[in-house]
């Protein structure tokens, strides 16, 4: 991407509106369930109030560090980017704990943008997607098994990803309102055969707190290209994980750090555009 582009993108797509559209979402989300005993709060809350206190002895924080930082969470907030900051920072090592026991698939990441809902499609299926979809037709198919290597038809594979220019439908202006999103069902053999077209890396956007951020520490905001991907069968454990593509510049140093080597397609040509297949395997419930 040349720096022209960049900056169109991002005139287009805002931090704030993204920011806050995500924030929005998150606001609906389910969240009945955390242990919130008061023994259990005590311990999380404290250990990590300790931990920030270790880094400020260790490093002799000044003052005007605390007031730099204490603005910068009021702005995080205010910019709607707590959903962003922690997905891209923190959410990866809730995934490695939550998963460490799977026998199956990896998982990784949900990130900021999942919408629950999109439209249900049979396992041969085209994402939603505009006439004139910039972007490699990308042809995405596979199997999804039990442990024990048992097919499972009826199968759900909710696949949402970026367009062509990065961009999520629902949290960047242009797109309708499903674009690349799709709840795929598998058939009789447990088999889907999904065409889309190929994502474009992904860069957090620059020009919020979490992009100050980032300019401050002199970090880059680049996600490699990545399909999203919730997949589920009655009396398995739903994953949550993200595929990438062989080759992109930032499989080695995501900023959100959710590459794993079990994650990462390679694509063949096909008739048109490119082709891979990719089998889920899903744990018991
Ligand atoms: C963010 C965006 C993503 O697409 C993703 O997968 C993870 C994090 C983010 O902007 O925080
Ligand atoms: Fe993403």
């Amino acid at each position: 991407m040349t720096t022209t582009e960049t900056e169109q993108t991002e005139a287009a797509a805002t931090a704030a509106a993204s920011g806050n559209a995500a924030t929005a979402a998150f606001a609906q989300k389910n969240r009945a369930g955390a242990d919130s005993s008061q023994e259990r709060v005590d311990t999380l809350a404290g250990e990590l109030i300790a931990a920030v206190h270790d880094v400020i002895r260790k490093h002799k924080v000044t003052y005007s560090e605390y007031d730099a930082l204490k603005g910068w969470l009021i702005q995080v907030g205010q910019d709607g980017e707590w959903p962003l900051f922690l997905d891209v920072w923190i959410e990866h090592a809730v995934e490695e704990v939550a998963n460490e026991t799977r026998e199956g698939s990896k998982g990784t990441i949900e990130g900021p943008y999942y919408v629950p809902g999109s439209p249900r499609l049979p396992a041969e299926a085209t994402l939603p997607k505009r006439e004139d979809e910039a972007g490699t037709p990308l042809l995405f198919q596979g199997q999804v098994t039990d442990v024990d290597g048992t097919p499972l038809p009826g199968a759900t594979i909710e696949m949402w990803h970026a367009d062509n220019d990065g961009l999520y439908s629902q949290y960047a202006p242009g797109q309708p309102e499903w674009n690349l999103r799709g709840t795929v069902v598998t058939d009789d053999h447990g088999n889907f055969k999904i065409h889309t077209i190929e994502p474009a890396p992904y860069q957090i956007p620059t020009d919020g707190s979490c992009g100050k951020l980032i300019a401050a520490a002199g970090w880059h905001a680049w996600r490699p290209a990545h399909l999203h991907l919730k997949v589920n069968a009655v009396g398995h454990q739903l994953i949550t994980t993200q595929l990438y593509f062989k080759g992109d510049n930032h499989i080695a140093d995501d900023i959100a750090s959710a590459v794993k080597p079990e994650l990462v397609l390679d694509p063949t040509p096909a008739a048109t555009g490119r082709e891979v297949t990719y089998n889920f395997v899903l744990d018991k419930a």
